[in-house]
């Protein structure tokens, strides 16, 4: 493709998406098909010669679009939400365009230097004081891998690295069971082993971990000769938002010397807001601390911010350094590879540097108290309504909430709020995602989508109640 051809098509391509940006809303949120319908209308074999762009666009729009779930729809009230924004977008254009691979300050300076000084901004933003640097991760996931691998390598005196996890002593991690499962799964990558991820209960209005139930089990665990390593704390859980008291499970990592690495994949954005900040007090004592600007920070994925404290502890687990990746003559520079498990890197700065100069942060903390103080509205209209309850109180913008008619019993319950979701993402009006809290189907509720209004959050209220008629209520027979 020449220049002039590709400009025609970018410009195209722009087109298209302002107009996808105009007609979202009016789509149905989730896919409505069956698995296999978009693989069936593919070719079973790639083509010999090229194809005309034509013909690719109407594809794209006869083939794949129907087969899409609208992340970006306005009353897209599922799982959390995976954010863009019009600023941001324009900045993933530009990025494909320049297709950097990041990987060394020296394979692009400039992305480096703007990732460090994007972190910075972050920090500021969400209120972490000096002293903690930072990389931009793929995922929250990558960033609780590097947080526990450099956690297993500081409880172990490098050890693991260097010899293998056989022989050493088992490393411990400690959490609730409110943590999103990318901490078990970086507990099956580290090597630890799901065996030694322990579970803390948890109690009290935010679903936080017992401290002193976590100070006993670290105890306990190093008289039976384990090797306690780190604590994962939540702030804002996906499941029901739970937050751990930071400050309390500070105190526990600093009496034993664990690590400490809080998850706020979801919430870290909301702590722009200062208001909101009484949830991460303590944050300021973690070894790391992740959130994801590209959920709810109106930045597309992927964008996981990792902040830390000491990152030569990050490096010296991390960082592999080949003669042919060698930055010569240039000593003092980052090279932000070392800090990821991937060795390649998008640019990924770009995109924050655009959406934070292009809202400024006062606008960003507008949009997100909006979408809290509409989430606990409507958390207010089921409150109210007949044969609904609110099974965990409003997390920020999540809540969970439930059909609960009279005359039913919980298996009852169960099966008609399962049926309720189904029914409310067969529609197409609205999409939400359901959890289990306390052995109980809930539904969730999250407000965090760009585009997302007043209107469409109430609405959601309308459109759930209709749906609710439709069910098949089977009350509890009289006993005889
Ligand atoms: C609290 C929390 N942590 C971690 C993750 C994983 O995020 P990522 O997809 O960036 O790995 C999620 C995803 O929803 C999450 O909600």
């Amino acid at each position: 493709m020449d220049n002039e051809t590709f400009r025609h098509w970018a410009h195209h391509a722009a087109d298209w998406s302002a107009d996808y940006m105009d007609e979202v809303a009016d789509l149905p949120v989730r896919a409505p098909l069956d698995p296999g319908a978009v693989y069936r209308q593919l070719p079973e074999t790639p083509p010999d010669a090229g194809e005309e762009m034509e013909q690719i666009f109407a594809d794209l729009d006869r083939i794949i679009m129907p087969g899409m779930t609208h992340w970006q729809h306005p009353r897209f009230f599922a799982y959390f939400p995976a954010n863009a924004s019009p600023p941001s977008v324009i900045a993933e254009q530009v990025t494909a365009a320049i297709a950097a691979q990041c990987m060394l300050w020296q394979t692009s300076p400039a992305a480096t230097e703007l990732e460090t000084r994007m972190i910075d901004w972050l920090r500021q933003m969400i209120g972490l004081p000096e002293g903690f640097s930072g990389v931009i991760q793929d995922s929250a996931s990558g960033a609780t891998l590097a947080a526990l691998l450099t956690a297993r390598e500081r409880a172990l005196g490098m050890r693991g690295n260097r010899e293998g996890l056989s022989g050493q002593p088992a490393v411990r991690v400690y959490s609730s069971a409110q943590v999103h499962s990318s901490v078990d799964k970086a507990v099956r990558m580290a090597g630890i082993g799901d065996a030694n991820l322990v579970r803390i209960p948890v109690g009290g209005r935010h679903y936080a971990m017992d401290v002193e139930a976590l100070e006993r089990a670290v105890r306990a665990d190093t008289e039976a000769g384990y090797k306690p390593a780190a604590i994962v704390a939540a702030l804002g859980g996906t499941s029901i938002g739970a937050c751990d008291d930071i400050a309390g499970v500070a105190d526990v990592a600093e009496r034993h010397g664990l690590y400490l690495h809080v998850d706020a994949a979801w919430a870290g954005s909301a702590m722009i807001c200062p208001e909101f900040r009484d949830l991460m007090r303590g944050a300021e004592r973690a070894d790391s601390f992740v959130f994801n600007p590209h959920k709810w920070l109106f930045t597309n994925f992927d964008c996981s911010a990792h902040f830390i404290r000491d990152p030569k502890a990050l490096t010296d687990t991390l960082g592999i350094r080949p003669p042919f990746l060698r930055t010569l003559g240039q000593d003092g520079v980052v090279d932000y590879n070392e800090w990821s498990p991937p060795l390649g890197r998008r640019f990924r700065a770009l995109k924050l540097w655009f959406v934070i100069r292009s809202y400024g942060v006062e606008r960003l903390r507008d949009m997100i108290r909006a979408h809290v103080a509409w989430a606990r509205e409507l958390a207010e209209l089921f409150r109210a309504a007949r044969d609904f309850e609110i099974v965990t109180e409003p997390a920020l913008s999540l809540f969970t909430f439930r059909y609960a008619p009279a005359g039913t019993d919980e298996t009852e319950r169960d099966r008609l709020n399962a049926d309720l979701v189904a029914r409310i993402n067969d529609d197409g009006r609205i999409y939400l995602t359901q959890t289990i809290h306390d052995g109980r189907f809930v539904i969730r509720f999250q407000v965090g989508a760009t585009t997302t209004t007043r209107r469409d959050v109430l609405g959601a209220f309308d459109v759930v109640r209709e749906l609710v008629a439709g069910l098949d209520v089977a009350p509890l027979r009289k006993a005889s």
